[in-house]
């Protein structure tokens, strides 16, 4: 299976940078590895791909199926302008007030309408059980057909942006978990991606581990490094 690489620009980036980052895609050649690129929305129409390897994706969709929703994004927006991916449950969004209940409705609005929901899940403190990380899981996918394959994202919120990654058997025992809470959830397979302080120094360590990929967050803006860091997975 191919792995996957997404990048996560937050609340980054100009018209300018992404015209570079987008010249710079566009050119780099992968054999085995899909990049799906998640801009802020406004700069989603800058993103003229013309990578097989690359796929458009978004940090957020709306929670509702009405249009009076100020501010918010639907999914037929989001279709017109190519994006295939929705990371959605990020911590930086459950921080501002994202509740599990609203992340299963905008997992539904995603499958509904043929879009790939990325789901964030990760424990806050290091010490905090593991579990806890389960049970997002199961909440995000409540009622969602069991023959889709979910992509889910483990991001411990104690290593976004701080620079402090968890050991290689804690990821590896994370990704087991949440493998074993999808089948017994009944879905047959599952994408699992690590998130949180990978840079060009430590990737290979986690891409040795047992996961499908990563969620790059600060690193993506460097487009050098990104590209090393894609081109180092691609060659495994
Ligand atoms: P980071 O962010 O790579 O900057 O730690 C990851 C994320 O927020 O998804």
């Amino acid at each position: 299976m191919p792995k996957v690489i997404v990048a996560n620009y937050k609340m980054n980036g100009s018209k300018k940078l992404y015209a570079t980052i987008v010249k710079k895609i566009n050119k780099l050649k992968v054999m085995d590895t899909r990049i799906v690129l998640c801009p802020p929305f406004v700069y989603l129409d800058e993103f003229r791909l013309k990578n097989r390897s690359v796929s458009l994706g978004c940090q957020d969709i709306t929670n509702e199926d009405n249009s009076k929703s100020t501010g918010q994004i639907s999914p037929s927006m989001l279709l017109e302008f190519r994006v295939k991916y929705v990371i959605v449950g990020h911590s930086e969004r459950r921080k501002l007030g994202e509740k599990d209940e609203q992340i299963n409705e905008k997992v539904k609005i995603c499958l509904n309408n043929g879009l790939l929901p990325i789901i964030c899940v990760g424990e806050e403190k290091k010490s905090d059980k593991l579990d806890s990380v389960l049970l997002q899981v199961e909440q995000a996918l409540k009622s969602t057909p069991k023959d889709t394959s979910p992509i889910i994202a483990y991001e411990p919120v104690w290593a976004i942006g701080t620079g402090k990654l968890p050991e290689v058997a804690r990821i590896n025992r994370m990704s087991k978990k949440i493998r074993d809470k999808i089948r017994d959830l009944g879905y047959q397979n599952c994408v699992v991606l690590y998130g949180g302080s990978v840079n060009k120094d430590n990737f290979k360590e986690i891409i040795s581990s047992e996961i499908d990929g990563l969620l790059l967050g600060g690193v993506s803006l460097r487009i050098d490094e990104f590209i090393e860091i894609v081109k180092g997975i691609d060659n495994e």
